[in-house]
């Protein structure tokens, strides 16, 4: 398998022997990062993290993953700062910030902006999110929680919760989750139902899909529900997110009809789609969930670099 120099940009560039690879990478990582506190893989090593748009976990547990790694950061949080606001293109961005390092992580709210900077870059760059397109390390980050904490990943039944029409981090699980035999239960509200090219996919693949308003219909069947936030900034108007908002929220009360063994992840911010009661249940896996970017945002750091052996 080839990795170094390799570009990140969406999970279907990636075959399931290559996903499960980087999870038993990742997995060795956090081994060894338990072991030894530091490792030293990426000396000498610089990663560029370019955001933007905010973010707080992907771009942290990147740059928390890199120093683990031995590796050193530069970069900026939002745009306002850099030369974007005289008018720079992304492209002469791109083509500067890799006079400077070794590895590009970017982060953009335009659906397509990380395949453009990989196109122009020599070096890797890895999408940390594009517009409401993909977001592939959140999903590496998603199934690697998932296989630590059910052991496996087939025979699962699994909700998707909240905004599947602009939440990217559901485009890419589902895609993902199409290499396993599980159950999908797609519950939104119809003004934000998963695109119908991807329901397509999913099917062709073999999946079981099944689509629901309803989450306290859909509850009891589920052994995991991945919720998701209403995307407010992507909504062309203001008027439709407010017909939306609020539409979910898993709190104490919708728990007693899931199984006892469900759990309930989410890639985080929420606003108030988990109530805060249900982080001390047993069901609450979305901090764990967030521990998982170090060691899986290592491995592909540590990959795409050439510095990990296999
Ligand atoms: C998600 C994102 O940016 O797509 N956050 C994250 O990376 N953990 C989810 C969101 O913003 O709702």
């Amino acid at each position: 398998m080839e990795w170094k120099g390799r570009d990140v940009i969406s999970i279907r560039d990636f075959s399931k022997e290559e996903i499960e690879f980087v999870l038993r990478v990742a997995e060795r990582l956090e081994e060894e990062l338990n072991e030894k506190g530091s490792l030293d893989y990426a000396r000498g090593k610089i990663l560029a993290t370019l955001f933007f748009e905010p973010s707080t976990r992907t771009r942290l547990s990147f740059e928390s993953a890199m120093h683990r790694l031995g590796g050193s950061v530069i970069g900026f949080a939002s745009a306002s700062s850099t030369s974007v606001k005289k008018g720079e293109s992304l492209a002469d961005t791109i083509k500067t910030v890799e006079q400077y390092s070794d590895v590009i992580v970017i982060r953009h709210p335009m659906e397509g902006a990380a395949r453009l900077a990989a196109e122009v870059a020599e070096i890797p760059v890895i999408n940390a999110g594009d517009g409401s397109n993909q977001h592939p390390t959140q999903t590496l980050l998603d199934l690697y929680t998932i296989k630590k904490a059910f052991g496996k990943i087939d025979g699962l039944t699994i909700g998707l919760l909240g905004d599947l029409k602009y939440g990217r981090t559901v485009h890419s699980l589902a895609e993902a989750l199409a290499f396993y035999e599980v159950e999908l239960y797609l519950i939104s509200p119809e003004l934000l139902r998963m695109p119908k090219h991807i329901i397509e996919e999913l099917r062709d693949r073999g999946v079981k899909v099944y689509e629901s308003t309803s989450l306290e219909e859909t509850i009891p069947e589920l052994d995991l529900l991945y919720v998701t936030r209403i995307q407010r900034e992507r909504f062309p108007d203001e008027q439709e997110y407010l017909k939306v908002k609020g539409s979910y929220q898993v709190n104490l009360e919708v728990l007693k009809n899931a199984k006892e063994t469900l759990k309930v992840m989410h890639p985080l911010p929420r606003v108030d789609e988990i109530h805060p009661e249900v982080d001390k249940t047993k069901h609450a896996l979305y901090f764990r969930q967030v521990f998982s970017g170090v060691p899986v945002r290592m491995a592909l750091l540590g990959l795409t670099l050439g510095v990990l052996g296999e």
